[in-house]
Formats: structure tokens, C-alpha cells, sequence
């Protein structure tokens, strides 16, 4: 029987409560497909760092290593501790780990309502593939002449010919994967998200790079887009799109748009991969940690339970991904469990309860 350890890190804010969710569909879908799961919590927070003054301990990463999966709550509560100073937990492990694909479906299930009128669930299916160690999120610069009149920033974007690479490359094997346009000539296609026309140094050389790259994939189709042009096509015709790659910062804004192609943030999932497995992969909802919402059990867990899924699929459990799927496909559909998000009064624990019934079922 195979057996995985998972690490746990709730994190802040309402972190509790959609971790616990995840962990139930993740248990059940164990004793389910017959493997088995280790689970060990972690309480790396905003509450840690006010006891320990770290996010993390100093071997946290080192301590994380030994397992074959990290689950992410959300972190971060401005109220205890600056979101600069709380987020390097989320953020180390990211670049830690080399976990350089932020890989985040795009997805309308029948029976979730997306406030865009063109967002319909045959019209959202799509990926956005995004890099997630470098880039604009490098962490380069500084601050100069402090205190005085001619006091300046600099943040300096990182981009590396492996870095861009690696990313794009992994998004035409995606679309080689999905076969959106099915079986013909053309089996995919993989949109360019950049902003060469102004960043002349940067995004002229990633364009370049994913020139070079989809020389290799004849069979997907290539597109570019501007990532304020992308931003307007995404809500206008959200169809045309199968997979997106994007540098760090614009792969970040265009998911936040995208949860709501997808009906919101309650259903955005996120993996930070690390496809070569030298190190643990790290599954995590999109959404914040909503501080505001703790313990009322309002939030809707499905892009934790999703986050899950694609957690299974990486470990090779596709049966049981697939199972996620099709439980929260039905769940959705069926509309019995709505939360407030989805303009019910259902609780966090019932959604979950009901996506852990189906799958049991
Ligand atoms: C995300 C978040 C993070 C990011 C923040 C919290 C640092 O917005 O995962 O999209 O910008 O990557
Ligand atoms: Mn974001």
C-alpha cells in the first residue's frame, strides 16, 4: 500500500478551517483508493512568529524536506505582523523548494455563478501556468539615501534563460497534456502573457526564450498578449484561451482575475510544483487568510479540496484526483450545499462534509 506524508501548515486566519476541510476529502479518498496518508501539522503563523519572533524555525525547510507533499492553508494577518515579514514564510518555501511552476486551473463548474457575463462552464476551461522563483518576485534592490529628499527604491526583476525556460517549456507540455483542441494538427495552445512593448530588457528576452521553445512543439499553437490586452481578452472571450504562461507578478494578477472567471476566490486552487521532485511540491487555495472571517465558518472550501486533487495528481493518485473531480463536480451541481460565497447559508464544515459523502458515497 503506498503511503505519504503530508505536512500541514494551516497557517492564519480562516487557514483552520479550510485546512481541515482539505484534509478530510484527503482521508476519505485514502481509505477510499486504498493508500494511506501521514499527516503532521505545523503551526507556522502569524501566532508563531509573535511567540518566536520567525515565521518558521531556522530548519524549517530542512524539516519539510522529509515529506512528499505540503498543504497551505493561508497566511498572513496584518493586524499581528507586516505582510512583508509573514509572507517570506510562504514565499521561502516557494524558492526553497525550487518550486518554479505556480500552476493554477482556471475552471467554471456547472452551478457556480461567475459575476462575468461571458464566464459559462463551457467557455472557462483553461490553465495559467505561472513563474514562481524569480522574476519580478526576486527579491533584488533596496533602499537608498533613507531620510532624505532624494531617498529612492529600487526592485530589480530577475529573469534567467533556465528560469524562463523551464516555465515555458512545462506549459507546452501542458498543452500537449490537454489536448483542449483535441486530436488535430493543432492540439493545443499556449497564450504568451508579457509586456515587451514596454519592458524592453526583461520581457523582450522571455519572448525570445518562449520563441525558442515552442520551435520544439510544432503541434501547439502559438499566442502573445499583452498582460494588460490579456487582462480585456480574458473577460471577453474567456474561450479562447487553454494555457497561459506568465512571468511572476503577471501571473499573479491574471489569477486573481481569473478566480473570478471561476466564480470566485472560494474555488481558486493553486500548486507550487516542483516537477523534477527533488523537492516536496506545495498545494495551497489562492485566497487569502481573510482574518475577518475566522472560525465563522463562512468560507467555501472547495479550492482547498481542489488544491488537494491536484495534490493527488502529482503524487500519481489519479483515480482518486479524479474522484475529487467528479465529487465536486456533483456537489456543485446539484446545489444542495451552497456557501455564502455561492449565495447560500451552508457552513465550511458542510460543504465539506457533503464533497467527503459523494466521494464515499
Ligand atoms: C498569491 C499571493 C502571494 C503572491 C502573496 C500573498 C505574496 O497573492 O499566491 O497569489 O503574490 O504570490
Ligand atoms: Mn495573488
Amino acid at each position: 500500500m503506498s503511503s505519504y506524508r503530508i505536512a500541514v501548515i494551516p497557517g492564519d486566519g480562516v487557514g483552520n478551517e479550510v485546512a481541515r476541510e482539505a484534509i478530510k476529502v484527503l482521508t476519505a479518498s485514502a481509505e477510499k483508493h486504498g493508500f494511506r496518508v501521514q499527516i503532521e501539522d505545523f503551526d507556522w503563523s502569524c501566532d508563531f512568529y509573535l511567540k518566536n519572533g520567525v515565521m518558521m524555525p531556522e530548519d524549517g525547510l530542512e524539516v519539510l524536506k522529509a515529506f512528499d507533499a505540503i498543504f497551505l492553508g493561508c497566511i498572513g494577518d496584518a493586524n499581528k505582523v507586516t505582510d512583508e515579514i509573514s509572507l517570506t514564510l510562504l514565499l521561502r518555501i516557494r524558492k526553497g523548494f525550487d518550486q518554479y511552476v505556480n500552476l493554477r486551473p482556471i475552471k467554471l463548474y456547472p452551478g457556480v455563478e461567475s459575476p462575468i457575463k461571458t464566464a459559462t462552464p463551457g467557455a472557462v476551461d483553461l490553465v495559467a501556468v505561472r513563474e514562481n522563483t524569480e522574476g519580478e518576485y526576486a527579491g533584488t534592490g533596496g533602499f537608498f539615501k533613507g531620510g532624505t529628499l532624494d531617498a529612492f527604491a529600487l526592485q530589480t526583476g530577475v529573469f534567467t534563460r533556465k528560469g524562463c525556460e523551464r516555465v515555458i517549456r512545462y506549459a507546452f507540455d501542458l498543452a500537449r497534456r490537454r489536448k483542449k483542441f483535441g486530436q488535430g494538427e493543432k492540439v493545443g495552445m499556449v497564450t504568451n502573457c508579457t509586456k515587451s512593448n514596454a519592458l524592453i530588457y526583461s520581457m523582450v528576452f522571455w519572448d525570445s526564450i518562449y520563441g525558442e521553445v515552442a520551435k520544439d512543439y510544432p503541434d501547439i499553437k502559438t499566442d502573445k498578449a499583452m498582460v494588460d490586452a490579456l487582462t480585456m481578452w480574458l473577460v471577453k472571450n474567456p474561450k479562447d484561451f487553454d494555457v497561459i504562461v506568465a512571468s511572476n507578478l503577471f501571473g499573479d494578477i491574471i489569477t486573481d482575475l481569473g478566480s473570478m472567471l471561476q466564480g470566485g476566490m472560494g474555488f481558486a486552487a493553486g500548486a507550487n510544483l516542483n516537477p523534477e521532485r527533488h523537492y516536496p511540491s506545495m498545494f495551497e487555495p489562492i485566497h487569502g487568510s481573510a482574518p475577518k472571517y475566522t472560525g465563522k465558518e463562512v468560507v467555501n472550501p472547495i479550492a482547498s479540496i481542489e488544491s488537494i486533487r491536484m495534490m493527488l495528481e502529482h503524487l500519481g493518485e489519479e483515480g482518486a484526483a479524479r474522484d475529487i473531480e467528479e465529487a465536486v463536480a456533483r456537489v456543485l451541481a446539484e446545489g444542495k450545499v451552497k456557501t455564502p460565497d455561492m449565495g447560500g447559508k451552508s457552513k465550511t464544515w458542510e460543504m465539506g462534509d457533503e464533497v467527503k459523502r459523494v466521494i464515499l458515497g
